[in-house]
């Protein structure tokens, strides 16, 4: 990878609007709970079952990168959505993940699937010390990675293949932002993401592809009371809180119906993308 002076130019970009909107959660957040933040996300981020009925649909796009013995390393694999099923088409994955809740319903699934190819290693990215593999994969971790730059040279080093980054156009939590911005008065900072992550490759003068991936419904819930216990955690307040009274009476002038459930009267479906790239 040959880093520019336009490269580092836009990762200190990148880590500047991370940090600002770390600073903004700081300001408004309640006090963080002890346990780890992915406790009751987990499940999301769960594989599918055998009969791979609701398979994330950017597994039949890096399966045609594979050949059958090649070897996968899965950055921030969470509960192995796509680690396991890739596991299937390819001879070995090593699955990075720091968060103990996610590697617990990874381990679970491994299990119930009885997948004996999957090495998962509890460690961050940046601390973990392993070999190369033919194939690096990294999905949808980037938007608070920081220093983004070092993080980015080690997918690329560690990738005898190929790289492969699945990202959205907005940042994951693009439609709570609007509520952020009542409840707090304040422009909530966005993320990183799509376009920024463009940037830097171009910056870096790498020839990536790109595939657009479905839109994923988001900011839509099965009822009000789900809307408001999902917005709490997103938004990192503590139920109870003043905060968190506060969203509470300004939530139900938010919400629409949507079919059964209900939805933010701004929300936008989420639209995916995988960018990938050659190393050899
Ligand atoms: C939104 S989840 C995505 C999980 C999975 N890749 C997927 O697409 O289903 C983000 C995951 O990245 C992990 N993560 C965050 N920072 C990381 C880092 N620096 N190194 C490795 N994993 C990280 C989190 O623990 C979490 O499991």
């Amino acid at each position: 990878m040959h880093i520019t002076a336009a490269a580092v130019e836009s990762a200190r970009e990148w880590d500047a609007t991370v940090f600002r909107e770390h600073q903004q959660t700081d300001r408004y957040r309640d006090p963080p709970p002890d346990e780890d933040p992915w406790t009751d996300l987990a499940w999301n981020f769960s594989p599918p079952d055998r009969d791979e009925l609701d398979l994330d649909p950017a597994v039949n796009v890096v399966e045609t990168y594979l050949d059958p013995g090649d070897t996968l390393i899965d950055v921030g694999a969470g509960g192995g959505r796509l680690a396991i099923p890739l596991a299937r088409r390819c001879a070995r994955v090593v699955a990075v993940e720091p968060s103990p809740a996610m590697r617990a319903r990874m381990d679970a699934a491994i299990t119930e699937l009885g997948v004996d190819n999957v090495e998962v290693i509890p460690e961050t990215w940046q601390n973990v010390d392993i070999p190369a593999s033919d194939h690096v994969i990294c999905s949808h971790v980037v938007y608070a990675t920081t220093p983004i730059l070092p993080f980015l040279e080690k997918l690329n080093d560690h990738a005898q293949k190929r790289v492969t980054v699945m990202l959205r156009e907005r940042p994951p939590q693009a439609n709570f932002h609007e509520l952020f911005e009542r409840l707090f008065g304040e422009k909530r900072v966005a993320l990183p993401a799509m376009p920024e992550f463009r940037n830097l490759l171009e910056a870096l003068e790498i020839k990536y592809e790109t595939h657009r991936l479905e839109d994923r419904p988001h900011g839509v819930f099965p009822s009000a009371e789900a809307a408001l216990r999902r917005s709490t955690q997103r938004l990192f307040l503590n139920p109870g809180s003043r905060s968190a009274e506060r969203l509470a009476k300004i939530l139900p002038d938010c919400l629409v119906p949507n079919g059964d459930g209900v939805k933010f009267n701004w929300a936008e479906p989420q639209r995916g993308w995988l960018v990938s790239w050659s190393t050899e």
